[in-house]
């Protein structure tokens, strides 16, 4: 199983996303990686305040870095993950076909299901938006992996 998590700029949400799944699934064989839509921060590290949110609870994205999003992780992967609308109608946009677009989920419809909610992009806010990330995406990913196993 690969599950890919996808926001606009892969440094603040999706890879807090894959960090927080990784933890939860290291021992599961489940292979987690993380994109954005955008191209602003490739080659990048993650935002200082999403890893030091990730340290707070032992999850250690230091090393992370920002790649885009391509039509190839429609092959790479099973499950794909919007972090918000924005990014799932972007991704949505590149699919080739059906089979492609049936991969793509808005990731807090697993605990608000048909509700499709944004996680809140936490870009221009301070630590406070970061927690809350956190908590949404901790959440998610636990029902994630009901769904997997
Ligand atoms: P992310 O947050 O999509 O959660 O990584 C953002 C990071 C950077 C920008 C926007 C959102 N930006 O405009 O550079």
């Amino acid at each position: 199983m690969k599950i890919l998590m996808v926001c606009l700029g892969n440094i603040c949400r999706s890879p807090l996303a894959e960090g927080i799944l990784r933890s939860k699934t290291f021992l599961k064989g489940v292979e987690v990686d993380s994109a954005g839509t955008a191209d602003y921060h490739v080659g990048n590290r993650p935002d200082k305040r999403s890893i030091g949110v990730g340290a707070k609870y032992n999850i250690d994205i230091s090393n992370l870095s920002g790649r885009q999003f391509s039509v190839q992780d429609y092959d790479n992967f099973d499950l794909i993950y919007a972090m918000d609308n924005s990014n799932y109608k972007n991704m949505i946009a590149l699919a080739r076909n059906e089979e492609d677009k049936k991969k793509v989920f808005l990731i807090l419809n697993e605990i608000f299901p048909g509700e499709d909610l944004d996680v809140p992009d936490p870009y221009y806010g301070g630590a406070h938006g970061f927690e809350t990330v956190y908590k949404m995406l901790d959440q998610a990913c636990d029902a994630i992996v009901e769904k997997i196993s």
